[in-house]
């Protein structure tokens, strides 16, 4: 059985009845909103060996970069493991430590993925450590409701990401899309899950309420400055379709719907924000 086959099927071997997240949250419909790219740009495409030029190698690299799951990243193997203590820590129960583990194989799989990807690219990157940068990936998770915005918000991005990358001028970035946004989707509902069952009660929700205002601004802040100066160029070479401001504002307004359900109040968006 090859190893693809027994990552594709993995779902269908018998896991909690709620594993995967994203069957539930694709089976009505398009779960995510449809990212209007900038159509009058030159089509680009490169492959695996294509020579590419030097602008868009750094580009791509750039990019990928900022998506941690990589295999060759020892802080991506680093955080995989905070997240195994956190859960041992700060998760209720055996169910929910359960769809932890099923999240971290996951995002295991990722970093199959993205190293089989960054091989074919540029080896030394392969084996490059790129320490998260971004302040979400720091802020401290010191409750499981911590831990579950981390997942709906952090998570969630990369889904968004990956929404992208379903048009990517970069064929084996393309190839891969749709898989990695699936799967972070169903992360990001893991997060939500948990949340829905944090809010149950008075003394939850009002955790919920109290943290969302260190969580949403740094949520809005990881898809970078409105004006960016690379952004132009990314959709120049056909690496992004829409610009921060745009792929911010498309996952703002998919949060705020979600929060609302929740029954917590939308902090003011300008507020505490790093990168507006
Ligand atoms: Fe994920």
């Amino acid at each position: 059985m090859s190893e693809m086959t027994i990552i594709d099927d993995a779902p269908e071997r018998g896991r909690t009845d709620l594993w995967p997240f994203w069957r539930k949250a694709y089976a009505q419909g398009d779960p995510l909103p449809k990212l209007a790219g900038h159509v009058n740009r030159p089509t680009y495409r490169f492959d695996e060996g294509d020579p590419l030029p030097e602008e868009y190698k750094g580009l791509l690299l750039k990019m990928l970069r900022h998506e941690g799951e990589r295999a060759g990243n020892k802080s991506f193997l680093g955080l995989m493991g905070t997240c195994l203590e956190l859960a041992e820590a700060l998760f209720p129960n055996q169910e929910t430590k359960l769809l932890k583990s099923e999240y971290l194989a996951e995002e295991l799989k990722h970093a199959i993925m993205f190293h089989r990807l960054a091989v074919g690219l540029d080896r030394a990157f392969a084996l490059r450590d790129v320490p998260y940068a971004h302040y979400a990936f720091h802020l401290p998770r010191e409750s499981w409701a911590d831990d579950a915005y981390f997942h709906f918000f952090v998570d969630l991005n990369g889904a968004f990401h990956s929404r992208d990358w379903r048009a990517s001028s970069y064929i084996p970035l393309r190839k891969m899309a749709a898989t990695v946004e699936r799967d972070e989707l169903g992360h990001s509902e893991m997060g939500y899950y948990f949340l829905t069952l944090i809010c149950q009660d008075k003394k939850g929700k009002a955790l919920a309420q109290h943290l969302l205002g260190k969580w949403y601004p740094a949520a809005l802040d990881m898809f970078g400055r409105s004006d960016s100066p690379n952004a132009p160029r990314f959709i120049q070479w056909g690496l992004k379709s829409v610009g921060n401001a745009e792929i911010r504002q498309a996952y703002k307004q998919y949060v705020d719907r979600k929060l609302e359900a929740l029954g917590v109040d939308l902090p003011d968006e300008r507020k505490n924000r790093r990168f507006l």
